[in-house]
This record gives C-alpha cells, sequence and structure tokens, in this order.
C-alpha cells in the first residue's frame, strides 16, 4: 500500500428523475462495497457524491413537468438521497451541485484558469432554437450519430457508441424542445485546450494506467488516437454556475465543467480537512462512474485539474457498463426501468437481495441483463437455498446438538476435512481481498458464496443429525458432532464478515445471533478460525432470507409491461418554454408587533476576516454609527474578505448576542439568496449614515 488515505466518488446523478437499479449496477453498489471493504480495513476513506443539478438534463425536466428548475432539483435530490440511503448506500455525504460551496468553488476553478490564461475566447456560430429561443447545445439538440448511425444521438454525446459528439458533428439536427431544424447564430464562448493536454494524458493513461479495466483504457485510447479538440466550458443557460467574468449576463460553466468540481465542493462541505484528500500525493483516488461519463473523468476533468495544478488525479476509474432489464435497454421515456424507490416498497426487508443480485451479475466487462427470473432463481437458490439454508441449519443443529453453546474444537479427533474447511477460511479472505482490490466485485462475491456453499458440503458429509444417533452406543461420537459444529459457526462468523461489503443488513443480523459486536465486521478478523469463542451461549436463528414467490416476481413483469405500453411516446413535441417563477411558500404570518420588534440598521463593513478552521465563517467589524460591533457570518464560501470591506449592509441590530466558534457576534447581516443560492448583500441605493434605521 503506497497511500495513506482514500478518497472515493460515485458519479453524481442528474437530479432529474428517480434513480433506477441500473444506476445501482453501474456505479453505486460497486462504489459502495469498495467503501465499505476499504472501512473494514480501517482505512481513512471518504466516500462522496451528491446531486448534479445543473445542465440540459434538468431545465428539460422542468420544462416538461412545467416547474422551475430549481423545484425539479428539489424534489429529486430528496428522493434521490432516500433511495440510495434505502440501499445501504452508504455515502459520507449526498451534497448538490447548487450549493453556495459548489458555486463558489467552481467559479474560483474556472477563474484562476482564466487568469492563467487558459481559455481561448471564440465567438463562433452555433445552432439556435428560433421557436424556443434558445440556444441548442448538448441534449437540447439531437440527430444522427455520424459513427454509429443512432438516430437520437444527443448534441454532447452519443448514448449507443459512446462517442462524445459536438452538436455540428450531428446528421439532421433537430431540436428537442421544438423540434425545428435550428439556423446558426452568434455567440461568445470559452474553449478549454484540451489538444495541449493531449501528450501528458497518452503518457498518464496509456503508459502509467495499463491496469485499468480494458473498456475504460479503450475508450479513452481511442480519444487519445482521434486527437483532442478545444472544448467550450461556457453556455448560453441561466440554470447554473454563473461565469465568474464581467458582461457574461445569461452564460453558465458548461455543467461537466462544474459538475466534477463537485467531488470537491462535497469535500468542502464534510470536512474541513478537505485538501488533506484532494491536494496530495499520497491519496489514491477513485472515481466510480458508468461507461456514460468515461470521457469526463479520465480526460476532461483530469486535464482541468492538471492545467488547474494542486489537485490529486485518479488512480482508477472503475466504470461499469449499462444493465439492461428483461432484454431491452433502460429508457426513462418509455418507463422501461426498475425504479429503486418502488423495490424497496414492494420488497421491503429484501434490499440485501437487490444488492446481491446486482453485484453477481454486474455489467463489470460488458453489458448485462436483470430479469426479474433471474432474481427469484438466485434468491431462492443462492441466498435461501445456500447461504441462508448453511447459517440456519447450523444455528438450528447447535441448539439441538450442543446446548445452544459454541461447541469445544477438539484436536484428538479432528480430521482432514475439519482441517481443509478450516483452511478454506483464510484463502477465502485473501480471494476476496485480491478481487475486490482490482475492482473484481462478482468474483470477490462468488468466493463469498463459494464458501457457504463449501459449509453445506461439509456438513452434509459430516451429518452430524445421523451421528447424534449413535452417541447411546458411543458417547464419545460428541465430539464429532461438536466439531463439525464449531467449525461451522466459525465459518458463519467469517461469512458476517466477508459479506458485510455485500449484504450489509444480513451481516448485522448474522452479529445479532451470535451476539458479538459490531467490531468482530472488522476485516483484520477475516480468515479467522477462532472468532466465537467455546461455551458461548449463541441466540436462535432469524431468517436472513425469504423464498420469493412466482406472483411477486410475475407482478413486476407485468408492472414493467404494463407501464411501458401506456407510456407516453413523444410525437411532435410541443415547444418546451420554462416555467413561470415559483411562488414560494411564506412564512405563517406575523402581526405588525412581532415585525416592530425587530431593529434593523444600515451598518458599514470596516473589515473582514476567515475566522480560523470555520470554513464558511467570516469575521466582520461593523460600523453602526454610534458604535462599532463583530458580527460572524456565514459567508465565506461567496465573498473574499477584502471584496466587502467598505460595502454597507442591513444588520438585525437588537438580536441577543450569540457565540460562533468562540467569537461573540452581536448581529445579524440580511442577505438576499437568488435561485441559484447565491447571495447577495441587501444595502442602501446610495452610501447613506451608518446606524440609520430601515422601516
Ligand atoms: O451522467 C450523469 O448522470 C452525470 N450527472 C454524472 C456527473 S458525474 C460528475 F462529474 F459530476
Ligand atoms: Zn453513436
Amino acid at each position: 500500500m503506497d497511500f495513506k488515505r482514500l478518497l472515493v466518488t460515485a458519479a453524481l446523478p442528474y437530479a432529474n428523475g428517480p434513480v433506477h437499479i441500473g444506476h445501482l449496477a453501474g456505479c453505486y453498489l460497486p462504489a459502495d462495497i469498495y467503501v465499505r471493504y476499504q472501512r473494514a480495513r480501517k482505512r481513512d476513506i471518504l466516500f462522496i457524491c451528491g446531486s448534479d443539478e445543473h445542465g440540459v438534463p434538468i431545465t428539460i425536466r422542468a420544462m416538461k413537468e412545467g416547474v422551475t428548475p430549481q423545484q425539479v432539483v428539489d424534489k429529486y435530490h430528496a428522493q434521490i438521497r432516500d433511495s440510495f440511503a434505502q440501499m445501504g448506500i452508504s455515502f459520507d455525504i449526498f451534497a448538490r451541485t447548487s450549493s453556495p460551496v459548489h458555486h463558489l468553488t467552481s467559479s474560483e476553478m474556472f477563474r484562476k484558469l482564466y487568469d492563467q490564461g487558459i481559455f481561448e475566447e471564440k465567438e463562433t456560430e452555433q445552432y439556435f432554437d428560433e421557436k424556443a429561443g434558445v440556444f441548442l447545445a448538448d441534449r437540447y439538440i439531437t440527430g444522427t450519430c455520424p459513427v454509429c448511425s443512432n438516430p437520437a444521438a444527443y448534441g454532447d454525446q452519443c448514448e449507443k457508441c459512446g462517442s462524445a459528439l459536438s452538436p455540428e458533428q450531428l446528421i439532421d439536427p433537430r431540436s428537442t424542445l421544438s423540434d425545428a431544424v435550428p439556423v446558426k447564430r452568434k455567440t461568445r464562448h470559452w474553449y478549454f485546450p484540451l489538444q495541449n493536454y493531449e501528450e501528458f494524458l497518452k503518457k498518464w493513461i496509456l503508459e502509467d494506467h495499463k491496469e485499468w479495466k480494458n473498456n475504460v483504457y479503450g475508450q479513452c485510447k481511442s480519444w487519445l488516437d482521434n486527437g483532442l479538440m478545444p472544448r467550450a466550458m461556457t453556455r448560453d443557460s441561466n440554470w447554473g454556475v454563473k461565469v465568474p467574468l464581467e458582461g457574461t449576463e445569461g452564460k453558465v460553466l458548461y455543467v461537466w465543467f462544474e459538475a466534477p468540481i463537485g467531488y470537491i465542493s462535497a469535500t468542502k462541505e464534510l470536512t474541513p480537512d478537505w485538501a488533506k484528500y484532494w491536494c496530495s500525493e499520497d491519496t489514491k483516488l477513485v472515481h466510480f462512474i458508468g461507461k456514460d461519463n468515461i470521457v469526463f473523468h479520465c480526460i476532461i476533468f483530469p486535464a482541468i485539474l492538471k492545467a488547474h495544478g494542486g489537485f490529486v488525479l485518479p488512480d482508477n476509474v472503475p466504470a461499469n457498463e449499462f444493465l439492461n432489464i428483461e432484454g431491452e435497454k433502460v429508457s426513462t421515456s418509455r418507463n422501461w426501468a426498475v425504479w429503486v424507490h418502488e423495490y424497496v416498497q414492494d420488497f421491503a426487508g429484501c434490499e440485501d437481495v437487490l444488492r446481491y443480485v446486482l453485484c453477481a451479475n454486474a455489467p463489470e466487462t460488458k453489458d448485462n441483463d436483470f430479469t426479474w427470473k433471474d432474481f427469484q432463481d438466485r434468491n431462492n437458490s443462492e441466498l435461501v437455498s445456500i447461504f441462508g439454508n448453511f447459517v440456519n441449519r447450523t444455528f438450528v443443529l447447535m441448539h439441538k446438538l450442543c446446548g445452544g453453546k459454541v461447541p469445544q474444537l477438539h484436536s484428538d479427533v479432528l480430521d482432514e476435512s475439519d482441517r481443509t474447511m478450516l483452511q478454506e477460511f483464510d484463502s477465502t479472505r485473501k480471494k476476496i481481498e485480491d478481487s475486490i482490490e482490482q475492482y473484481r466485485f462478482r468474483d470477490a462475491l462468488f468466493e463469498v458464496m463459494d464458501l457457504a456453499r463449501k459449509g453445506n458440503r461439509y456438513m452434509q458429509e459430516k451429518e452430524p443429525w445421523i451421528v447424534t444417533r449413535t452417541l447411546a452406543e458411543k458417547p464419545e461420537n460428541q465430539k464429532l458432532i461438536d466439531n463439525c459444529l464449531h467449525v461451522c459457526l466459525q465459518l458463519c462468523a467469517n461469512l458476517a464478515i466477508m459479506s458485510n461489503p455485500f449484504l450489509p443488513n444480513t451481516s448485522r443480523k448474522m452479529i445479532s445471533m451470535m451476539k458479538v459486536v459490531e467490531k468482530m465486521l472488522d476485516w483484520e478478523n477475516a480468515g479467522k478460525e477462532k472468532l466465537l469463542s467455546p461455551g458461548y451461549t449463541l441466540r436462535e436463528p432469524q431468517l436472513l432470507f425469504r423464498k420469493i414467490e412466482d406472483t411477486e416476481v410475475q407482478q413486476q413483469v407485468e408492472k414493467l409491461k404494463n407501464r411501458s405500453a401506456t407510456a407516453s411516446t413523444p410525437t411532435a413535441s410541443p415547444v418546451l418554454v420554462p416555467a413561470k417563477a415559483y411562488v414560494p411558500e411564506y412564512k405563517p404570518e406575523i402581526q405588525f408587533d412581532d415585525f416592530a420588534k425587530i431593529d434593523l440598521r444600515v451598518g458599514t463593513i470596516i473589515s473582514a476576516e476567515k475566522v480560523e478552521k470555520a470554513d464558511k465563517l467570516l469575521k466582520l467589524l461593523v460600523n453602526m454609527g454610534s458604535e462599532e460591533r463583530t458580527i460572524v457570518s456565514g459567508i465565506a464560501m461567496h465573498f473574499k474578505p477584502d471584496e466587502i470591506t467598505g460595502k454597507q449592509v442591513v444588520v438585525v441590530a437588537n438580536l441577543a448576542p450569540r457565540k460562533m466558534r468562540g467569537i461573540e457576534s452581536n448581529g445579524m447581516i440580511l442577505l438576499a439568496e437568488d435561485s441559484a443560492g447565491k447571495l447577495h448583500f441587501v444595502s442602501p441605493e446610495s452610501l447613506i449614515d451608518p446606524g440609520s434605521g430601515v422601516n
């Protein structure tokens, strides 16, 4: 191990719809398995994710639903976060790219690259939809892919062949918004010169990272072999992170410029130690993504980080391929998907079953198919019949034949098959480790199940339920029964540890049956032969997995088919227009007297400084006319101290003092937050005397 800490990211899902099981299989489940395993190894690790709340996917969804982009992201951020939590995806943070920290972080990075003279500013002709009145970048435009002839390729990418595209490359382009044939209009943008990083990327990926998965390495190679081109890092839109340059009204940062920076800003939100993870060569950074994100994480984001300087680059980007459903590609518009929020309702208590099936059948090297029949088979004939059955038999027999206690291991009657079984523990541990460290989660899970399978065979061979019938004649045979159940119980303890990254709920049920604390699940215990002490009383077994009935899976298949049959198939689409401004829900009514109690005054900021070890706080000295006051305000992510000295602000002057990070704050500054989460001071139009009242 030549790293001190791990930083694991999982692609930020667009907050434009719920997550389906293809998302889980593609990126979140493997990431979670990896992280749970590394946590059990006691490694210093952070697991970062959040929702991607900008870009065309959001604005299009808002137009389709007739609501504002803010309403879209608020709704789906919460739903996605909850679905992941229910499936046991154990992020350390699930942030949002609409957060102020992210706006500040990404615009500062853009600004730094701009100040270094990295961007090329160009005025070019771009497709424009005259009906909808918008420039057509990214997914606002579709057409035929010049590489694979897919007629529904987007302006930024063809989802069929994975090629990254620009709108100009599309054959017969049409507007996604109105189906109009677009015209060309002039517009100005800032381009990142990817071609200048070609040599660096070739060495870094093609020579130094030959170990990357074939699908990832192959896509990178084909990009690099075709030669890189400058790529616009800004867009014409009002939804996103505003371009931090003068005179750029109506322009925002390209979502694929700022979204990956979301990993950094989420880490900033999580810990003041964020730089220890992002800005050190001792960090192993791993991006878990789906195959459609490869170029952005392996080529574009690393080139941006390289140009910026000071950030660690990914050690690996283990991208999975796609998961099809019942033989067909997932399609959100046709509603051909298994939605996670529905699964957790329909199969409450079976979250580990889905984790198991999606991992056992993960699209690690090629697209794979999920079928409800396979889901049922894997549950009934693997989880129930092999894993669950072994654990259950062991506990039942231990209660029946060994008085409910862990029996002794009698070395005088230990035979070859006992020894072989015990040795399997450690060799399985090693195989699981090797596989997980190489991002081969299917293989690792297979080893867990194989250990349970071997346990079943071993018990079948030892037949303690038969041996017990010989005890009247040969009481010494109790030793054979003891040995068998001793070995099987130690095997159960190992199964709890080894299945923990994959089946966390099951593993916890098992430690409860064994009456051991969670500490036993530490990976250092994996492979050990003496985890449960002889003489220790254990609980009755709990059912680990229930059988899944034919009717349950038939219902799911019908649901899938009925829904997709009734899903609206878009014909000539109506012109989509942005919804009217969102009317917020106001706080409950108050009386005039309540309001009159608040003393609002104009103050002038005399000085501002950062508060040590508090990323968000600024300590302000404010001239209130008759006095100077210290006010601590949570605005450090929005304003630099030297930008705001001299500014006039409105202060709540009679707010009771409050200590923040040991500093007494005397009052509060009023701020307005715009729809993008950016803060603005509430200030008098022109300079007036500090201390003036605001009524
Ligand atoms: O493909 C997607 O769903 C993107 N929202 C992934 C973004 S990952 C990261 F870069 F933010
Ligand atoms: Zn294509």
